[in-house]
């Protein structure tokens, strides 16, 4: 077979788009907060298994041989001319947070399924493979750990792990696998392929600041995520004299407020820190709280001063036990990754790309977790970022790229796919 080789590809961004607008479809809600439509397909979920679905049938309909893994993790592959070549992976994920938008994860599944397309319209043959993955259980809402269908394949954390690990009504995820039919029978162990991509929305306001379209993804910040139990005291609320309480839902407030002085005392470099689950028991008016439930996020892009702030809340949570007769916490750990540096060849790849393409670009490191953090520790691997309206708003309904800018992305994603695919 003769093999066209153009230098740059562009693809049917009209096509991009109503991929994206259809699958928004499944798992559709009204916010009532935002008056927008959003989405909400939590992993392994009946909305997430209808996704699943239709993106294998668009998959199968690109000519892709579709294969599951025992992670329920979804890859298409169309071969390349060299039989023995490793294969070059493009993806992400489309499972999504309770309120989320169109874009996230989406946009690197589904544009690499539009670059499939384009390639088969073309008849542009490539030499290695290309693989198309969608991995399950990115966004870690839903069993408490992101990145952990991809983790899993990159071989950090185990299947026995991942299978064990339990949602807030008790449902293990070996079992959610079972019963939306994703507990595939392929080993979930990756061979390692010779280059991974990934286009994603930034979910942030760099891109615009910069007045650029394109990002060019130096690495990942590191993410430490811990649940933290305080247990206090259940008491009367008009009766119980302040001296005698263990109040659970104070120590839970004073948590908060003493993140916020770590991040604003600036001794922890670039340090975030969020608790975005927070839950009292029995939660009712006139009931001094017995138990609190939160949830810390932390972010920092230097692991030392990450594992700083980490000991800085474990020595405050150990006085805070001091600090009312009775209270007491417990914590768990849910996931903890560090800094992830991509690839410096990728990213000139991507980089000339966006050049060849005409489009601005900066380069930038990512805010937020993605499975090619995990897939970097089996091969160079790197991302292409595109710019979100509003701010880069995200993990919200109002999350939102132009039509313009997800083609843009999916241009810079083609042409880096088919020169990382020509590769000796
Ligand atoms: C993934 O969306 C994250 O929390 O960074
Ligand atoms: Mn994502
Ligand atoms: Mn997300």
């Amino acid at each position: 077979m003769t093999s066209l080789t153009p230098s740059k590809i562009t693809v049917n961004g009209e096509r991009l788009w109503q991929s994206l607008m259809d699958l928004a479809e499944i798992g559709a809600y009204h916010d009532e907060r935002t008056g927008l439509r959003g989405v909400n397909r939590l992993a392994l979920t009946d909305a997430d298994a209808a996704g699943r679905r239709q993106v294998i049938a668009w998959m199968e309909q690109a000519g892709l041989a579709v294969r599951i893994d025992q992670m329920g993790n979804i890859y298409g592959r169309r071969e390349g001319t060299d039989p023995t070549a490793a294969p070059v992976l493009t993806g992400s994920h489309i499972d999504s947070v309770a309120t989320a938008g169109a874009f996230d994860g989406c946009l690197g599944v589904l544009g690499g399924i539009e670059v499939i397309r384009i390639l088969n319209e073309r008849g542009i043959t490539t030499r290695r493979p290309i693989e198309v993955g969608i991995f399950t259980e990115e966004e870690g809402v839903r069993f408490g750990t992101a990145m952990l269908g991809s983790a899993v394949a990159a071989g950090r954390l185990t299947v026995e792990y991942a299978h064990a690990l339990t949602d807030r009504d008790g449902r293990t995820l070996g079992g959610e696998l079972a019963r939306t039919g994703f507990d595939g029978p392929v080993e979930v162990r990756l061979v390692a392929p010779h280059a991974y991509v990934e286009c994603h929305i930034e979910q942030g306001p760099v891109l615009a600041e910069h007045g650029v379209e394109i990002g060019v993804v130096t690495g990942v910040q590191g993410i430490s995520w811990q649940e933290i139990t305080i247990h206090g005291r259940a008491a009367h609320a008009g009766t119980t004299p302040t001296h005698l309480r263990a109040d659970a839902g104070l120590a839970a407030a004073q948590i908060i407020v003493h993140l916020r002085s770590l991040v604003d005392s600036g001794d922890y470099g670039d340090l975030r820190a969020t608790v975005g689950h927070l839950i009292v028991h029995p939660d009712l008016t006139n009931i001094v709280p017995a138990r609190a439930e939160m949830t810390v996020d932390l972010r920092n892009p230097d692991d030392a001063q990450m594992a700083r702030a980490e000991e800085a809340l474990a020595a405050f949570l150990h006085d805070l036990e001091g600090s009312q007769p009775g209270l007491s916490r417990t914590t768990r750990r849910m996931a903890r990754t560090a800094y992830v540096p991509f690839d410096d060849g990728v990213q000139k790849v991507i980089a000339q790309a966006a050049d060849d393409h005409d489009l601005a670009h900066v380069s930038l490191l990512s805010g937020a977790g993605h499975d090619a953090q995990e897939i970097a520790a089996l091969c160079p691997s790197a991302m292409i970022f595109v710019r979100g309206e509003y701010d880069g708003i995200s993990h919200n309904p109002r999350e939102y790229s132009t039509p313009e800018a997800c083609t843009h992305g999916i241009d810079v994603l083609a042409t880096t796919l088919l020169r990382l695919a020509n590769q000796g």
